[in-house]
């Protein structure tokens, strides 16, 4: 039996209580907004006699909605934008030799429509809102998960009300207007922005796309490991690394080779890492205490705007998703995250925000430490494109342009002197 929407049960993170897809709409009632974090269940048994790698092998549709039976929409959503997910997998040989690993891949989930991670989840949760009726849709972000919803919602004809902190970068506001969002932009931060989204969201009855709350968004992010599935020619990697905030993509990611398991088409997961920057780490912290809950940090600080997260909310998945793999969360400073910026650019071609970049920024740590090791095939996922913060990025590199006369001569002379030099 499923919802009509392909879902037949939601399971409580915490208390493991069993629900109906009728019975909940955000998380489970005993255990609260903050533990009570809900994971989605299909009838996996039955889509896997008909899903399959061949099926899939088959399939022209270059976008996340391939996976559509193990989807929580009824079909391909029509109006939505047709291109989210399916992004590139790169290989990237000279860099594996220079990290000391086996064989590494560099993710661009940057190429996404509004260009992050984000536009999986955004687009899932637009499809659930307009097959309900909804008519408003609101979100708290750091900025991603925002202007990726004003880009759907436009698409569905949906009114979009965004709640960012003052902090946001001008790109990702920029974003939300052109898309036609109406933006609220909270003199405070993004935790706060969060805590009045989703007091808003109950007070009017709007749809929420709050990350983590809303147990439907981790099922588009989710796609992002059958993807890397199916790149690899239906094999798992060794190890999966990603910059986490919230949480919620390294949840996701968890719960989507955990769907390849249940339904045969692989029989192992890979150990996934989570990256932090140093001053937004309340994972790390948990993680190395062998705490399951984050605690709060009222003062998270980094270059990293999108990771800049003191109380990270989908944080017992995301604790989970490291330890039951056999993987962990480190903390990198800012100034390796900027370091990966320039290095992904130069090396891969790869233009990221600081913290798409993130999770590259950890390679480096994990090797150090023994966790990555010479036989090891590795993913990284590049969560965000550079464009949406140019001002880190110009940060990141200390090379100013010339300012020149505009004849040949200047030209000369200034080319001149700098060979010279
Ligand atoms: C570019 C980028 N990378 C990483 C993340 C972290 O994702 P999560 O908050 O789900 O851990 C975000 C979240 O906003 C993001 O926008
Ligand atoms: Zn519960």
């Amino acid at each position: 039996m499923d919802d009509g929407m392909g879902v037949s049960h939601l399971i409580c993170d915490t208390c493991d209580r069993r629900f109906e897809p009728a019975e909940v709409s955000l998380t489970c009632p005993d255990c609260g907004p903050d533990r009570g974090t809900l994971t989605v269940h299909y009838p996996y048994e039955e889509i896997a006699r008909t899903f399959t790698p061949d099926l899939l092998r088959a399939r022209r549709d270059n976008s996340h909605w391939r996976y559509r039976e193990i989807l929580p929409v009824a079909g391909r959503p029509a109006v939505l934008h047709p291109r989210v997910g399916w992004t590139p997998l790169y290989a990237m040989p000279v860099l594996a030799d220079s990290f000391g690993v086996e064989r590494l891949w560099i993710k661009d989930d940057g190429l996404n429509p509004s260009a992050s991670f984000k536009d999986r989840a955004s687009s899932v949760g637009v499809a659930r809102a307009l097959a309900q009726g909804c008519k408003t849709i609101t979100a708290a972000s750091t900025g991603n998960a925002a202007s990726s919803l004003s880009l759907f919602a436009a698409c569905a004809g949906m009114r979009a009300v965004i709640f960012v902190p003052e902090s946001a970068p001008a790109a990702k506001l920029a974003q939300l207007l052109i898309f036609g969002a109406e933006v609220l932009m909270v003199r405070g931060s993004y935790d706060q922005a969060f805590d009045l989204c989703l007091a808003t969201a109950q007070e009017r009855g709007w749809y929420c796309r709050n990350t983590a709350v809303n147990p439907y968004l981790g099922e588009g992010k989710k796609t992002a490991a059958l993807e890397i599935c199916e790149q690899l020619d239906f094999s798992v990697p060794d190890a999966v690394v990603v910059a986490v905030g919230d949480g919620c993509i390294i949840g996701g990611l968890a719960k989507g080779f955990a769907d390849l398991v249940r339904l045969g088409f692989v029989d192992r997961v890979p150990r996934l890492y989570g990256v932090q920057a140093q001053g937004a780490s309340p994972l790390v912290a948990a993680f190395d205490k062998g705490e399951q809950v984050a605690g709060h940090w009222p003062r998270a600080t980094t270059c990293a705007d999108s990771i800049c997260v003191g109380r990270p909310r989908d944080h017992i998945k995301a604790l989970r998703a490291v330890r039951e793999t056999g993987g962990a969360m480190v903390a990198v400073e800012d100034e390796a995250i900027r370091a990966a910026m320039r290095r992904l650019a130069r090396q891969a071609g790869v233009f990221a925000e600081p913290a798409g970049a993130t999770g590259f920024a950890g390679l480096d740590h994990l090797k150090s430490r023994q966790l990555l090791t010479k036989n090891d095939k590795v993913v990284v996922l590049v969560t965000g494109n550079g464009l949406k913060d140019v001002t880190t990025a110009r940060q990141a590199v200390s090379a100013q342009p010339h300012l020149v006369d505009a004849n040949l001569a200047a030209v000369g002379r200034l080319l001149d002197s700098r060979e010279r030099s």
